[in-house]
């Protein structure tokens, strides 16, 4: 899978392909955004991911800033099926929970930041 963004709007684009498209958004090609490594970093955006039988749950960071002008906007979980997406409202936890089908394993966690971009979990 693969993650755009327009420079111009700010606007976030999944592709499920490797990201060979052409997407357009406001009049220009949007290009591939590399993701981070989370694990790099000290604490501010690596995930706690806690796993209970079909259930997982993931948090971004020890205490990630979640206001208006610094949150995580979304996480992602890639999975052996396909990809999982929860939106991430302001003044709430950068934490989102999500269900596995039997059989579905996690491939890649991703989160965006409004200030530091795109992670991912490898
Ligand atoms: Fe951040």
């Amino acid at each position: 899978m693969t993650f755009h963004t327009c420079l111009k709007c700010n606007q976030i684009y999944i592709t499920p392909d490797d990201g060979d498209s052409n997407l357009m958004c406001c009049g220009q090609n949007v290009e591939p955004v590399m993701a981070l490594n989370s694990s790099d970093e000290d604490s501010d955006h690596k995930f706690l991911i806690r796993k209970t039988g079909n259930f997982v749950t993931i948090t971004v960071g020890l205490n990630h800033p979640m206001v208006d002008v610094h949150h995580i906007k979304f996480i992602c979980l890639e999975t052996t099926r396909g990809f999982q997406y929860q939106a991430l409202p302001s003044h709430q936890e950068a934490k989102a929970s999500f269900i596995l089908a039997l059989g579905e394993d996690i491939v890649n966690v991703y989160s965006y930041c409004s200030i530091h971009g795109l992670w991912g979990l490898k």
